[in-house]
Parts: C-alpha cells; sequence; structure tokens
C-alpha cells in the first residue's frame, strides 16, 4: 500500500474523516497564487470563523505549489509541486495525542527505526511559554531528552511571528538520513537529519494590533512532505530514485537516450516543472501560459522544461512533453479527477506553448552566444535582456540562468524598470481604445458582473425559479449571460427582466460577501453555476435579499454603480439555453 492510503487509512482508524484535496489556486484568495500548505484551505476552520463540515478530525493530501526557490529546483529534494499529508483537530485533541499518533504511524505503520528520530520543541519568548507538555508527550514515547531540541520562534512557531492569523508552537519530527552511524545527541544543524512532520499547535490569533490572542479553540495542522518520506522509507538519498519520480525518470532517459546519471540537474528539473506543469493546467481555474500571475509562472515553467530538453538533445518538436506527461498523469489521476478529466486540455497547453516557444527558442538562444561573444564586462545590459524576452520570449529568469551558466550576471533591476515602462505603455495604448478611456476596463467589468447577478435573479423571478446560469462572458462593452430556459423571450417579459434589474440598481442594494463553507452555502440556497469547482470554503455574494451566489468576485459595493441595464439581443446559444446580451451605460 503507497504512504497517501496508508496514511489516511490510519487517521481514519482514528475517527479522522478524509476531506479533498483543494485545488492548487486556490479561488476565494488572491493574496497568494497556489496553495502552499494542507492547512491553507483549512484557515476559516482554524481561526474559528466557521464549523467544518465535516467535523473536528480531519486527514487528506494536499496539493502544495511552491514556487518561491525555483533556483533550488535541479537539486535531490527540492520541488515546485508537492503533497503534503496532514491531520488535523478542529478544538479536538491537541498536543498529547497528535504526538501519540504521529510516532504510532512513524514507527508501528511505517515501520521507522525509533532510534533514527529526534524532535524539536518550542523553547518560549515572551508571548509563549516553553512547550514542556510536547516535550514530556516524546520523552513518554521514548525519546530520550538528548534528541530533543528547544529552539526559539524561528524554528518552532508556524508560520511565523510576522505574519497575521492563526498561529502556534510546533513540534518538528526529524529522521536520521544517511548511511552513518546515527549520533546519540540531536543536532538540528547537522544536515543528516531532515524534517519530516511538522505537528503545529494552532491556539493563537496573531491580530493586526501585533497582538497574539487564543484562538476559540486549540487546533492541530500536521503537514509531513509526501515526496521526502517516500525517499526515506525506500532508503534513497535522492527523492527522484524513489518509486514517486522512477517512471517519469525513465522515460526522460529513454526520449532522450541518455542516462539519469551525469544528468541529473536537467532531467530533475523536466520531471518537476512537467508535473507542476500537469497540475497548473488540470485546475478548475483554467490558467494558460501568459505574462501575468500563475500564467506566468506555468510559461516559466514550461520554456524551462523546454530548454533543459533542448539541453538534453531531446528534440522538441517531438512528443516529448505528451510522453513525459502522460507518465505523470497516469500516476496522478487516481487520486485527483481533475487530471483525469483534463488530460487533454494538459497536452493542448503544454504544446501549444511548446510551439510558440520552439518558433523563437533556437534564435533567441544564437542572439544569447551573440551577446555573449560580444561581451566586454560581465553584466549583461537591461536593453539586451528586454530584447530576449521581448523578441524570442526568454523569461527574464531564463536568461538569468543562461548567464549563470556562462559565468555572467544580468541587470535584473534594470529590466524590471523597462518592463514596468514598457507595461504601462501597452496598457494606455489599449486604454485608448475603450470610449473615453476614462475608467480602467476593471471598474466596468467589475459593474457587469453585478450585473449578471442581477440578471440571473430577474431572470428566476420573471421566468421561473428553475432558470440556471450557463455560462457568462464579459467585456468591458457587454455583457453575455447564457441561462437555462425552454422558450424565446417575448417582449413583455424582456421588458419586466431589464424594469426589474433598473429598479434594484435604483435602490442602491449593497453587495456583501460572507464566507462560509460550500455545505453552508448550498444549505442557505446560494445559487452556483458549477458546485465542483469550488473549494470547500466559498465567499458567497449576497445583494439584499435579491440574489445570494457562490462566486469569486469582484464585484461593486452597492448596485447604484452599475448605471442603466438595457438588453440588447436575446438569442438561442443551445439546445434549451438562451442567451442575453446587455449594456450598462451612464444616461
Ligand atoms: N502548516 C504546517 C506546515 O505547512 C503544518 O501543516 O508545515
Amino acid at each position: 500500500m503507497n504512504l497517501k492510503d496508508l496514511y489516511i487509512n490510519y487517521f481514519v482508524s482514528k475517527g479522522h474523516k478524509q476531506i479533498p484535496s483543494a485545488p492548487v489556486v486556490p479561488e476565494n484568495d488572491p493574496s497568494v497564487l497556489f496553495n502552499t500548505a494542507g492547512m491553507q484551505p483549512l484557515i476559516p476552520y482554524l481561526k474559528g470563523e466557521v464549523k467544518h463540515p465535516y467535523g473536528t478530525r480531519l486527514v487528506d493530501y494536499q496539493k502544495c505549489i511552491r514556487t518561491n526557490d525555483l533556483d533550488s529546483i535541479g537539486d535531490a529534494t527540492h520541488h515546485t509541486f508537492f503533497e503534503m499529508l496532514g491531520n488535523w483537530s478542529l478544538g479536538d485533541y491537541f498536543k498529547d495525542e497528535s504526538i501519540d499518533y504521529s510516532y504510532e504511524f512513524l514507527t508501528s505503520v511505517l515501520k521507522i527505526d525509533p532510534n533514527r528520530l529526534a524532535v524539536t520543541v518550542f523553547r518560549g519568548n515572551e508571548y509563549v511559554p516553553r512547550d514542556q507538555v510536547s516535550a514530556d508527550a516524546w520523552k513518554r514515547h521514548g525519546i530520550k531528552e538528548e534528541r530533543i531540541a528547544y529552539m526559539g520562534e524561528d524554528d518552532n512557531w508556524w508560520p511565523n511571528m510576522e505574519l497575521l492569523g492563526p498561529c502556534g508552537s510546533d513540534t518538528e519530527i526529524f529522521y536520521f538520513r544517511s548511511d552513518e552511524e546515527v549520533p546519540l545527541v540531536f543536532n538540528p544543524e547537522d544536515d543528516r537529519w531532515v524534517e519530516i512532520w511538522n505537528n503545529v499547535f494552532m491556539e493563537y490569533n496573531h491580530n493586526e494590533d501585533g497582538t497574539f490572542t487564543p484562538l476559540p479553540s486549540k487546533n492541530v495542522d500536521t503537514g509531513m512532505g509526501l515526496e521526502r518520506v517516500v525517499a526515506i522509507l525506500e532508503g534513497k538519498n535522492d527523492n527522484y530514485e524513489s518509486s514517486v519520480w522512477i517512471d517519469v525518470i525513465k522515460t526522460i532517459e529513454e526520449i532522450s537516450n541518455k542516462s539519469y546519471k551525469g544528468n541529473e540537474e536537467s532531467m530533475r528539473i523536466i520531471a518537476d516543472h512537467t508535473r507542476t506543469a500537469v497540475f497548473i493546467s488540470a485546475d478548475p481555474a483554467g490558467i494558460k501560459p501568459s505574462n501575468t500571475d500563475q500564467g506566468y509562472i506555468l510559461r516559466r515553467l514550461i520554456r524551462r522544461v523546454i530548454r533543459h530538453a533542448k539541453k538534453l538533445g531531446i528534440d522538441t518538436s517531438s512528443d516529448f512533453f505528451t510522453r513525459i506527461a502522460n507518465v505523470i498523469m497516469d500516476q496522478y489521476e487516481e487520486y485527483y479527477s481533475e487530471i483525469k478529466e483534463n488530460r487533454s486540455v494538459v497536452l493542448e497547453v503544454l504544446n501549444n506553448e511548446t510551439v510558440k516557444f520552439n518558433r523563437t527558442l533556437e534564435k533567441g538562444l544564437r542572439e544569447f552566444q551573440k551577446i555573449v561573444s560580444n561581451m566586454s564586462g560581465n553584466v549583461i545590459s537591461k536593453d539586451l535582456a528586454f530584447k530576449l524576452y521581448d523578441t524570442y520570449g526568454f523569461p527574464i529568469e531564463l536568461t538569468v540562468e543562461l548567464a549563470r551558466e556562462a559565468g555572467l550576471l544580468v541587470d535584473t533591476l534594470g529590466f524590471k524598470e523597462k518592463f514596468k515602462a514598457h507595461q504601462s505603455l501597452s496598457r494606455q495604448n489599449s486604454a485608448h481604445k475603450f470610449k473615453g478611456g476614462l475608467q480602467s476596463d476593471g471598474v466596468i467589468e467589475t459593474r457587469y458582473h453585478t450585473a449578471t447577478h442581477l440578471l440571473n435573479a430577474a431572470l428566476k423571478d420573471v421566468i421561473n425559479k428553475d432558470v440556471h446560469q450557463k455560462g457568462s462572458n464579459i467585456t468591458s462593452e457587454r455583457m453575455r449571460f447564457d441561462f437555462s430556459c425552454d422558450h424565446k423571450l417575448s417582449e413583455e417579459e424582456k421588458s419586466k427582466v431589464e424594469e426589474l434589474v433598473n429598479k434594484w440598481i435604483s435602490e442602491d442594494i449593497p453587495v456583501t460577501k460572507t464566507i462560509m463553507s460550500k455545505e453552508d452555502a448550498i444549505k442557505s440556497g446560494a445559487e452556483c453555476m458549477f458546485i465542483d469547482r469550488y473549494p470547500s470554503v466559498v465567499s458567497v455574494y449576497s445583494i439584499g435579499d435579491v440574489s445570494h451566489e457562490l462566486c469569486g468576485g469582484p464585484h461593486v459595493s452597492s448596485t447604484g454603480e452599475l448605471g442603466k441595464f438595457k438588453i440588447i439581443k436575446e438569442e438561442a446559444s443551445s439546445a434549451g439555453v438562451r442567451r442575453i446580451k446587455a449594456v450598462l451605460s451612464n444616461e
């Protein structure tokens, strides 16, 4: 049985309910690009804002993506995508039981030799005393005092002392990953000891005024990095030699006709980045390669894979990406339904971006060589870096990587300034295309977004309650709204709908947002188009009593901001689905 199943089964046998992994792109948290930890989707529950519909004991495997450390990818242990195994107590058990479970799981289920284990425990600071309860719990299980290190807030506080929100001290479990003899005394600085599991005891909220106040309940949040533990259990010092990666690496060896030994860095980068690109492009958020946010990360990952594939001598116009991605998708589709459902989407994203980059990569690399041979100093100028970006599609990070390989530096600060100036110029240009160019398209689109909620409500009122949204599309010029309905709207129905929307606009009704669990949202009767696409915690936008919809926003703060609503067209969209085009004007 594999580690994911062993973990879930163990905690289910201890009264935990398995919760599904949230999407990698958080739907209700614009502050982060990706889910970086198992607890992230659970923050509202850890804060005690809402009760979790599954109860107080939860377990899962969560997809996580961390891209802050892209440069470390290529070594034996770092990954941009990883799976985090986690168990939670929401005001249920606390330190003692949590440590009992961890110890039993590691030593009885995984059969890890207790002599290879050591722990760190919080030594206390001005806010919180030393965590003697955890230290005693470890000792009860036979962990010797010399295998317990008492550390400060930099090591044993999660997430850290600066971030606001739920937090607390933690105890971290380490494994001695080396063939050498296990030292009697644990030294956390010795990197043969690797952290395998973090048990966070979340009992405080870090408030905006700097204070730490107790949370409504004491929670446990644990996180175990799957790839690392699998490697340990299989006796591998290189994660990419474990069963998680072996088939992927073998496929890269076959395609490139080269062996992993001696080509580790490029093969690890290809394997790691392809897996992350697969999960980003399979995510329900529908991310495509672009020059901003998640789309930019996706583009960078794909382009870096292509460049390293070329380095290995792989023909990048072949089906190499499809072959590697397929091995990855075969491995994960059993666990993640979006992979099963979106296999063709993923391949299309990877292949389209490859075609695009292949067009310029070769020329760009030649240009880079020219730059290198004509250089006098050792810094690639902002103008040349910008040319590589603008003309050849080289993400700046790729230029930096190529430069590093050639022993050169890049004026990245200068590049960023030039990049910003270029961006604001192209924004100005496109702003001129809009009538008047006075408002940013974001403001107009936000109005249309709120108008779709009013239109949805008006249609239910005028036609019948079974009318549901089937899709929508918004530009700064108009909105398009598809809905289920078995007949063409009469003139009377159309004008009634228009009148109703305009009445609600004239009433200047406030638009409010509430965060709640998806189950509660559904129970409350909130409208929702694709229930499966939402994470377990959702935001519901309400417009007075008129409308309640699950939605990621953004919306105006009150309906008076919308202007006058007018239907310009009503037509068939597909069988049983009608389409309305409508505009908002300032008359
Ligand atoms: N939140 C902690 C971590 O990410 C434990 O899950 O390490």
